[in-house]
């Protein structure tokens, strides 16, 4: 039975292979790394060949075959997205792209329908992509003509469509046909550290994805600075923060912050402040945060 699942495993993986290869044929896609990529893809169905001609198939076989596939599979992804692939690339002010779904409209039934997905990606997502672009346009304009009158109408939005944005981005892709189960390795660890179970931590999350008021999101976060997983409700997305991005400069203005000294002189406190900025502090969170890219859009 066992064996029998592994030889449809690998009949899926020669499927994948040889469909890679036609596709790079069709295009004459000759350029070194599309030759680079057919070549390992003809080592990959020749090991396929020669695991499933010796029996029984042994774990450390696929073991070794999985790893080639997935370190193919990533390669290919890179070199057919091409340009559309930026994981390391800046995205310009206003030039946040709609991602495309991982997967069909249909993949997620009967859980999430066709025509929700629909819906949800091609017409919600894509109106937040435009409206943080046009957000981002706009302030981008304020800082030229030093004119800054409708920069809190212009932040909001920022926050408004960057979170939905961001959040959508993420959203997407933690989400696949025949999903579900539980996670491995380090995550399921901390999770049953900082939560006690997986059980416990999944119904947490259920209770606070139920109990948002009105829209919003549950969201499982990692804390950097308290070094745990926790779960947070957002009420809406839009309160002044793009989610899926890392605080560098914070400057506290309730009043508490000021008030004793400056009164109601806030603009005073603000100019004054700059004054005591620790920029290695900056720096040093901006070379931390930094290092985390995720693929951009
Ligand atoms: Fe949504």
């Amino acid at each position: 039975m066992e064996q029998q699942k592994y030889m449809v495993y690998f009949e899926e993986v020669a499927k994948w292979a040889i469909g890679v290869k036609l596709l790079l044929e069709e295009h004459s896609l000759t350029a070194e790394p599309f030759l680079e990529l057919d070549q390992e893809l003809t080592f990959l169905l020749s090991k396929v060949d020669e695991v499933t001609n010796n029996n029984p198939i042994t774990e450390e076989a696929i073991e070794e075959v999985k790893e080639l596939v997935a370190s193919l599979f990533q390669q290919a992804q890179h070199l057919f997205n091409g340009d559309r692939n930026k994981t390391t690339q800046r995205v310009p002010i206003g030039e946040h792209t709609l991602p495309p779904l991982p997967y069909s409209y249909d993949a997620l039934e009967p859980y999430i329908s066709k025509e929700i997905m629909k819906l949800h990606h091609d017409t919600h997502h894509k109106s937040y992509v435009e409206g943080l672009n046009k957000a981002e346009k706009m302030m981008e304009k304020a800082r030229f003509t030093n004119n800054y009158d409708l920069l809190k109408h212009w932040e909001r939005e920022a926050a408004f469509h960057g979170s939905g944005h961001y959040l959508h981005s993420i959203f997407w892709f933690v989400m696949k046909p025949n999903g579900g189960g539980t996670p491995g390795g380090s995550l399921l660890g901390q999770i049953k550290k900082d939560f006690g179970s997986f059980e416990q931590f999944k119904e947490h999350f259920t209770e606070a994805a139920k109990k948002v008021e009105g829209v919003g999101w549950a969201l499982l976060v990692w804390s950097p600075r308290s070094h745990r997983l926790e779960i947070l409700q957002t009420e809406k997305h839009q309160l002044m923060t793009q989610w899926d991005t890392i605080p560098l400069l914070v400057l506290d203005v309730w009043e508490h912050a000021y008030y004793l000294q400056y009164q109601a002189d806030r603009a005073e406190y603000v100019s004054n402040w700059w004054n005591v900025v620790n920029w290695d502090e900056v720096e040093n969170r901006f070379a931390q945060a930094s290092k985390l890219k995720w693929k951009s859009f």
